[in-house]
Order: structure tokens, then sequence, then C-alpha cells
């Protein structure tokens, strides 16, 4: 971060998030994260619904970042993943949700659960660790939304097969792009 770069007022919206993601600011925007409150109102531009899985809808992105919503209907979840080495930042804007985290054992290829919680809503949780995976799951009786950013896009992230105990490479795409239905170039 450049030591010219202005100091961030409290951000107060999903457009100020934005631009101070787009301006750089991310250590301001991390340390902000719990107080962060963004409105229903101000993501319903994004949010997209589907019956058999969660969608993603990019809001915005360059190549230092990547800031996604993901709706989810209620019981939908993700496979057990890693983020590719970024560090990950998720708010629950409207629900709840069971996270839990694993180590993949390469000597007997297979994942163990190494803890787990809920993260509800206004509620943050972060990845750090590049070795650390995870899933996570709508557990509220209803929709959830929630706001992912990540400290440089994820492309590729590697998913845990279950039945056959392996590790497969995923790309990753988008339901939405800024708002618009994604077509894959
Ligand atoms: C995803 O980006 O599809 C997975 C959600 C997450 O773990 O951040």
């Amino acid at each position: 971060m450049s030591a010219e770069k202005e100091s961030l007022e409290l951000i107060s919206s999903l457009d100020e998030l934005i631009s101070a993601l787009k301006s750089g600011h991310y250590q301001e925007v991390l340390n902000q994260s719990n107080d962060l409150k963004i409105s229903a109102s101000e993501i319903e531009h994004y949010t997209t619904w589907n019956d058999s899985r969660y969608t993603r809808n990019c809001i915005a992105r360059n190549e230092d970042f990547e800031l996604i919503l993901l709706c989810w209907e209620e019981g939908q979840k993700t496979a057990i993943h890693c983020h590719n080495q970024q560090e990950c930042w998720v708010k629950v804007i409207q629900g709840n949700f069971a996270e839990c985290f694993y180590e993949y054992d390469d000597v007997h290829n297979r994942m163990n659960p190494t803890n787990e919680g809920h993260v509800g809503q206004n509620e943050v949780t972060t990845i750090e660790n590049s070795n650390t995976y995870h899933s996570l799951e709508n557990i509220y009786k209803g929709r959830s939304v929630s706001l992912h950013l990540y400290m440089k896009p994820i492309v590729k992230c590697n998913v845990y097969n279950q039945t056959t105990n392996q590790l497969e490479s995923k790309t990753l795409t988008y339901d939405t792009f800024e708002g618009e239905v994604f077509v894959k170039s």
C-alpha cells in the first residue's frame, strides 16, 4: 500500500466498500469488517437464486481483489474447498451458516475436520492460512446471503470429492457480473 494513500473514513455503504477496495484500502476494509453494515436493499440488484445450487454474483473485481455475493436457498452448501492460497473474508448479510474447517491428510488421502461453528447475520469469518479447507452450509430457515472478499481473484480452487477421497481442481465461475447475466468469453 502506498504511503501517500489517504486514511479511510468509516465505510457505510456498498458503494463506499467498492471504492475503498478499488483504491487499494484492503487493510482498512478488513479492520472495519465487523462494523460494516450493508443493507439488504443495497445488495438486491446483485441477488440471483437457483433451486439446485448457491449462486455466485461478482459485484466488483480487479487484478487485486474479487467481491462476490453468494445467494443460498435453504440447505444449500459448498463442497469442502480451499481458496487457492488467497486470503478470504466472508460477511453474512442475511441468514445463518454452519462452517466446518478441515486439514487434508495426504498420507491417508482424507479430510480431517479441525473445527466447526456458526456464522450469523453481520458476523465475519476469515481464512488466512493457505492450507485451510472449509465448507459453508445455509442452515437458516429460508434464504441466506453472504458477501465474500478474496485478496486476488480466485479462478480455480481444490475441491474435495467425498466419494473418491481425492482433491480435484475446480474452475470457478459467476452467475452474474456487475449485476448482468455472466456470459463466458
Ligand atoms: C465460493 O466462492 O464459491 C465458495 C465460498 C467461500 O468459501 O468463500
